[in-house]
């Protein structure tokens, strides 16, 4: 089992730290920023009344501070001279919905790709990332995450690069890479801090920077912002400007989307927010929710998946309270459910690189703040004990039916941490599979979604095809891929040893309890 949680992801590669470099000098200072604008007067000279065409232009120059720059580069010059320029960021947003600007991503996975094919729409957009295959990829037309379609790929006017030298030309640039955390639980930025050295390094002066990935409340402001002043050799708030708008896209799901989910936006100053509704406003159409920081956006993301995995947690806990029982905890949840303000969350394995990860990006920060979360580590503790528990509950079933524990043959459909996805990050499965070989189940794994590759790259788990789920003692549904609806209670029983024996663990629910029964199958659902 690999030890990392997720430091690849869909592109595979892992993530290696960039040589740290000379102080970049900027070759063309001024190629980001396109026009003079009419209200671009320097501040310096207090012109305010004055077009600066009038003021300062000459032969297609213009002066300030008694130098010649060229045309455009005026307003470049306006942060070279130090000034702050007040209500007004440095980017304009009709010079991006002109494509006279350009907006890059840094990170195409499954929030990047999706962002810079639905920005590719409005501008210019340049596609960053450190893995090569993943650019070859997409410059061939194929999204292996399956979130964007070959013809949306094919529809789209990105330039895939992975020469970080291209970001020099990027007016905003967006930063959608993974943060995973490590073998200890704590947070990994790896990913977070080398693409902000990368960022720092090649950004032009007056740009603004965004993150997208999910951090805990301070980081961009704390850990990213000095790396990029000192990579850049720029100063935050007046050669660049920051901004975090967190992504809460849900991958393979179709209905909830880039653009059909309020987006959040956050800057370090009120122009660059302004920007940013802009920006964003241009492609999310449910519309635009201002935070009124950073850390406020930065928090009402990490908090999100927070309370879903605590939720998730009650209703493991509530599980395992219920199998004492003897009491169907689906059939309680359904009865409960007809309240009104009974909220519908649903026992499980909870995996990905979000709901089991992000908490623990909130309780690294408050530890660091000297306080222990008492429930949101409860919480993760329950979650992430559920495949241990499943495990047990299987080999119980198999002695209670007379099978034979050590060398029991268990077909597992499903390997993805969720369902009609190909995404492997982080899946809980393994932890179903590790507690059946302490027991020496031999364990018989099949996905219908998943790479092959992939997970015996990441994990050493082979998958095997759905022919070879025979002369079973048990089949135990981990995700509910719909490709699996289509199995009866006569294909299960057909592919156990004995029929009459045949023990189907069905996590998710997915099955009919009264078909299967019917048929004679010991069917459990967690
Ligand atoms: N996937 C989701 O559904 C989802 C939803 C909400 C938020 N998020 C958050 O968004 C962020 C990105 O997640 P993702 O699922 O897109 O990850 P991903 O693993 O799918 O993709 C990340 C991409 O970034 C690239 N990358 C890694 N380090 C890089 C660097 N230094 N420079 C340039 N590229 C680099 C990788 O090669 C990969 O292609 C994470 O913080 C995640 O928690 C993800």
């Amino acid at each position: 089992m690999r030890k990392k949680v997720s430091s690849s992801g869909a592109a595979g590669q892992p993530y290696k730290k960039e040589a740290q470099s000379q102080r970049r000098q900027p070759e063309d200072p001024y190629g980001a920023f396109g026009h003079l604008r009419d209200e671009d007067h320097c501040p310096s000279h207090g012109v305010g009344s004055q077009s600066p065409d009038q003021a300062f232009q000459k032969d297609g120059q213009t002066q300030c501070h008694k130098k010649w720059f060229p045309v455009k580069s005026h307003v470049f010059h306006m942060a070279e001279t130090g000034i702050f320029v007040k209500d007004k960021t440095m980017v304009d947003f009709a010079a991006l919905q002109n494509r006279e600007q350009t907006l890059a991503v840094v990170g195409l996975g499954y929030v990047g790709l999706p962002l810079a094919v639905a920005f590719s729409r409005h501008m210019n957009v340049l596609g960053f990332d450190i893995n090569a295959g993943r650019i070859e990829e997409l410059r061939k037309g194929h999204d292996r995450t399956n979130e964007v379609t070959d013809e949306a790929l094919a529809a789209a006017t990105i330039e895939y690069t992975c020469d970080p030298a291209d970001l020099a030309r990027a007016a905003v640039i967006i930063v959608a890479v993974p943060t995973p955390i490590d073998e200890h639980r704590s947070p990994d930025l790896t990913p977070v801090v080398g693409a902000s050295h990368t960022v720092g390094r090649h950004m032009p002066k007056g740009c603004v920077v965004v993150y997208e990935s999910t951090v805990y409340p301070g980081l961009t402001e704390e850990i990213c912002v000095p790396i990029l002043e000192q990579e850049s050799g720029l100063t935050y708030g007046t050669d660049f400007t920051v901004g975090y708008s967190p992504e809460r896209i849900n991958p393979g799901d179709k209905v909830h989307t880039l653009e059909t989910i309020k987006k959040i936006v956050s800057g370090s100053d009120q122009a660059t927010a302004d920007l940013l509704a802009q920006v964003y406003g241009s492609v999310v159409k449910a519309g635009i929710h201002r935070a009124s920081s950073i850390k406020v956006a930065e928090a009402a993301k990490v908090i999100e998946n927070t309370q879903r995995d605590l939720n998730i947690a009650l209703m493991n806990e509530l599980a395992i309270i219920f199998e004492r029982l003897g009491i169907d905890t689906l059939e309680v949840l359904e009865a409960a459910g007809t309240k009104w303000n009974f909220l519908p969350f649903r026992p499980g394995l909870v995996g990905g690189h979000c709901i089991g990860v992000d908490p623990y990006y909130l309780t690294f920060k408050a530890e660091e703040m000297g306080f222990h979360p008492e429930v949101i580590l409860a919480g993760r503790r329950t979650n992430d004990n559920m495949g241990k528990y499943v495990a047990e509950c299987l080999v119980k079933r198999l002695i209670k039916n007379g099978n034979v524990v050590s060398g029991a043959r268990v077909g597992i459909l499903g390997f993805t941490f969720k369902e009609n996805v190909p995404d492997l990050r982080n899946t809980r499965v393994v932890d179903v599979i590790r507690e059946l070989k302490e027991y020496n189940v031999v364990p018989l794994v099949h996905d219908a979604e998943a790479d092959p590759a992939e997970a015996m790259r990441e994990y050493g788990q082979e998958l095997v095809d759905l022919d070879q789920l025979r002369d079973l003692d048990a089949v135990l549904l981990a995700v509910s891929h719909k490709a699996y609806a289509a199995l009866t209670p006569e294909d299960i029983k057909a592919r156990c040893k004995d029929g009459n024996k045949a023990v189907l663990m069905d996590v998710k629910g997915f099955f009919d309890p009264q078909a299967m029964r019917a048929a004679g199958i010991d069917y459990w659902r967690l």
